[in-house]
């Protein structure tokens, strides 16, 4: 059976969750889900990022330990998850001890392959991104992405890691058709420039941060918090049960502000650790909010509960999917949202649906165990979901519902053949309809498929009420 092991960014725990996380977890889903349907076996991973000097500040605010005050966030995004049917088969957190170890592991590996060094670094610190900014991150001296009061100015002795020797190797990668992980290809442009224009080496631990893992070989410092978070991906694959043939990683699915760690320092160390490249790194862009980044530090996050309350878990599914922000930034906003919901899901599905069952009632279905379309699966696959329901929603309900208008069944007598070919018809593309949208809206597709599958029955409840 093939394997296929897709992950999200595992989230800072500082932060509660909103609809920004909910966008790369959701796509994660319906990859996952999709995969699942064409019989592989499916690991799909997300959890949170629990170490490291933001958390630890957090953790102090509230007067609470760093592990109590983890232990007390993490389960608000495992439950968001959970509330939008989120299909993850493992929860990892970076506190986890059986996670600690692997890390220690690798860290010793990369150690002892002669690829760490003690040196000195000076510079701007982004508490937000818990990076040091280079020139070309900053925007008049701050970083972009947050308020001024997270730059800081640093000065620490620490191991460093030599991620300039990986760089030819990683260029080579890059630029080969065959081997190259990062997709899309204006993001691979993106880094092979950064990559050629020369690279330093990184900071690899901490000196004044205490919540972090001890360096393996020096205690006295702590393992550098992105150098822990990016190995969740590997050591979910050692610690449990089962898992270790997941390795390397099919999907890596993060947004675009962290591509440089993902692309080029997380291959940097699996290679000095001589361990498996991932096989595919999908890095999509923002939703923004009037024009700017939803983030907390901005204070104009849309919760992903807001989002159920208004539009249940499958209609929140589907306008995630549908605004993704592929390859450009994507304005959200509860009124965008309501349209589209009230415009795609009450009036055009959900009311197709309903005529078709009512009209169709009691009549014998033939068709059994439809699979899913491959066009539908390579648009899922480039992670251009909103293309991949487009394509659902012409090819079989605007077409469905364009026929039912034109013939009005509603006028013909029960038997006569113009009513019963329209009706299978919409019958026929109903079914394929769902069984595509299934990892989009799992349990909107069942109820579709239970009403139409076998014999036509009548829908308990509408689908999708419309809302004001
Ligand atoms: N902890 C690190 C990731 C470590 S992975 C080894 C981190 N966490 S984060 O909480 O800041 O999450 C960042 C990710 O959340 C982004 O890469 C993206 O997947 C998602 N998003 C957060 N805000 C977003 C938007 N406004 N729009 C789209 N996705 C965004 O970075």
């Amino acid at each position: 059976m093939n394997k296929f092991f897709v992950t999200t960014p595992i989230y800072y725990i500082n932060d509660v969750p909103h609809i920004g996380h909910t966008c790369t977890t959701v796509a994660a889903d319906i990859v996952a889900r999709w995969h699942r349907s064409l019989g592989e076996e499916v690991f799909f991973l997300t959890g949170t990022d629990e170490h490291g000097q933001k958390v630890a500040e957090a953790a102090e605010k509230q007067g609470l330990d760093p592990k109590n005050y983890c232990d007390k966030i993490a389960p608000t995004f495992e439950n968001a998850w959970r509330n939008l049917n989120i299909s993850f088969d493992h929860f990892i957190r970076t506190t986890d001890p059986r996670h600690k170890e692997v890390v220690g592991r690798v860290l010793q590996k990369i150690y002892d392959n002669g690829d760490v060094y003690k040196s000195k670094y000076e510079g701007w610190y982004c508490l937000g991104c818990e990076k040091f900014l280079t020139e070309s991150d900053m925007v008049n001296n701050k970083c972009p992405l947050h308020p001024a009061e997270k730059t800081v100015w640093k000065s620490e002795e620490n191991w460093f890691f030599r991620l300039s020797k990986y760089v030819p190797k990683i260029i080579e990668l890059v630029e080969d058709e065959q081997a190259n992980y990062i997709f899309p290809e204006g993001k691979r442009s993106e880094i092979l420039a950064k990559l050629k224009s020369g690279v330093k080496d990184v900071s690899i631990s901490r000196e004044q941060v205490k919540w972090g893992i001890p360096t393996p070989w020096d205690q006295s410092q702590t393992v550098y918090v992105w150098f822990d978070a990016l190995l969740n991906y590997y050591s979910a694959t050692q610690f449990l049960e089962g898992k270790s043939q997941f390795w390397p990683a099919n999907l890596h699915l993060i947004g675009k502000e962290i591509i440089w760690f993902h692309t080029v320092i997380w291959q940097a160390m699996l290679l000095s650790a001589r361990l498996e490249l991932p096989k595919k790194v999908d890095v999509h862009s923002f939703y923004m909010i009037d024009g700017q980044k939803m983030s907390k530090s901005l204070g104009n996050v849309i919760s992903p509960q807001q989002l159920v309350d208004l539009f249940g878990v499958d209609g929140s599914r589907y306008l995630i999917a549908r605004s993704f922000p592929s390859e450009n930034d994507s304005d959200v906003g509860v009124g965008r949202f309501s349209e589209r919901y009230n415009a795609d899901l009450a009036n055009n599905l959900g009311n197709l649906v309903s005529r078709v069952a009512k009209l169709a009632l009691g009549r014998k279905v033939e068709k059994k165990g439809v699979k899913g379309d491959r066009e539908f699966g390579e648009l899922v696959d480039q992670l251009k979901l909103d293309e991949a329901i487009g394509w659902v929603f012409g090819k079989y309900i605007d077409a469905s519902n364009s026929r039912l208008n034109s013939v009005e069944p509603w006028k013909l007598e029960t038997n006569d053949p113009k009513r019963v070919e329209v009706l299978d018809y919409c019958i026929d593309n109903l079914i394929k309809a769902a069984v595509d949208l299934a990892a989009v809206m799992p349990e909107s597709a069942k109820i579709i498929l239970d009403c139409f599958e076998g014999e036509v029955k009548a829908l308990e409840k509408g689908l999708f009420a419309r809302i004001k």
